[in-house]
């Protein structure tokens, strides 16, 4: 069987980042030029902006993967890119981008979900996990729990009702005076923290419910903080920290087992920027040890936005002929 060499292009947020897979698993070239120090002193992405920036970086971030493939656009199979969920003039930039260059080259243009993204770096590290599978994908924008009965079939078991945990991750990471972006300055911090602290409130909703609601947590922390500084308490900041992501790896884990068993599934998948979290990854682990599972966490450089898991996605697309028009548009909030 001939090998299908897929170049994906990704940027939906603050990453413009372009990658080339071959067959969906072997990784030729995976570039993301970073906007972190743009955002970082605004304390978040600025849309228009991360556009600008897109538009600055696409030709040459393009040009790098080809370039580290050592390969010539005339050796590609199809174009994939990532058309939402995302920042609409982010994800536009990398649209016109792919649209023209399928054009140009009359290959198939491949419209990748975001999220299914996400979860195709687990078959991009993990080609053979197991399915069915229950995946919790958890980003900067999303929160849920899939089961993945195969690569055309999935449903949603729950989702976050309030804020993402990477939303959460941020928000607290801010009143802790941490920089943007904050989940890994969180996650630094807490490693110095005791988790059993502060015992803030876990969310767990109505019996039986795979939903997630991590605001009230959040309020909890600024609370916290508020009472200790009206009353003149000291507050170590790194207890506060690894007791807030204590309570929030608590429930995640928690939720993500309770859906493995009540589907039955053969294995459990992380997927999401949050998943490069070393304490979610050690707890879902352990927690899939004792109940029989098997989890599988890609790598922390898969989890964070990146094209080289658009790409994953894409190969299962193209194996089905699963192919866009040219007038794809951008769709900010696409449905997983
Ligand atoms: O998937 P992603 O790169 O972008 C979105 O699609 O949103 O996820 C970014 C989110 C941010 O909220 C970031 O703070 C969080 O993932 N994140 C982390 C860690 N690394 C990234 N949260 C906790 N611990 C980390 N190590
Ligand atoms: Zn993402």
């Amino acid at each position: 069987e001939p090998a299908t060499t897929i170049l994906a292009i990704e940027t939906s947020c603050d990453e413009t980042a372009a990658a080339i897979v071959i067959n969906g698993t072997e990784v030729r070239a995976n570039i993301i030029a970073s906007q972190i120090a743009t955002h970082r002193r605004f304390g978040g992405v600025v849309p228009e902006i991360a556009s600008r920036r897109h538009m600055e970086n696409i030709v040459p971030v393009v040009a790098e993967a080809m370039a580290t493939a050592g390969l010539s656009f005339t050796g590609l199979d199809a174009v994939a890119v990532t058309y939402g969920p995302g920042l609409v003039g982010a994800l536009l930039v990398g649209l016109a981008y792919a649209k023209s260059l399928a054009y140009a080259l009359d290959k198939p243009l491949i419209g990748v979900h975001h999220l299914l993204g996400h979860i195709y770096a687990g078959f991009l590290q993990y080609p053979h996990l197991p399915l069915p599978a229950a995946c919790l994908v958890v980003s900067g924008g999303h929160t849920s729990l899939v089961y993945l009965e195969s690569h055309t079939c999935r449903r949603i078991l729950g989702a976050t009702r309030d804020d993402a945990a990477g939303e959460a991750f941020d928000k607290v990471a801010r009143v802790l005076g941490l920089p943007y972006p904050g989940g890994p300055e969180l996650e630094k911090l807490a490693r110095e923290g005791n988790p059993r602290a502060i015992n803030f409130p876990r969310a767990w909703l109505e019996e039986g419910s795979l939903d997630f609601s991590f605001s009230g947590l959040k309020s909890a922390v600024i609370n916290y903080l508020h009472h200790a500084r009206q009353t003149g308490t000291e507050v170590n900041l790194a207890d506060v920290a690894a007791s807030f992501q204590a309570a929030v790896v608590e429930v995640l884990v928690t939720k993500t087992i309770q859906a493995a068993r009540r589907m039955a599934t053969r294995s459990i998948l992380l997927a999401g920027g949050v998943a490069a979290n070393s304490s979610l990854r050690q707890e879902l682990a352990a927690a899939g040890r004792e109940a029989g599972l098997p989890v599988f966490c890609p790598s922390p450089a898969l989890c964070t936005d990146n094209a080289a898991m658009i790409a994953c996605a894409a190969y299962y697309q193209y194996l089905r002929r699963d192919f866009a028009p040219l007038d794809l548009n951008a769709i900010p909030d696409l449905p997983l």
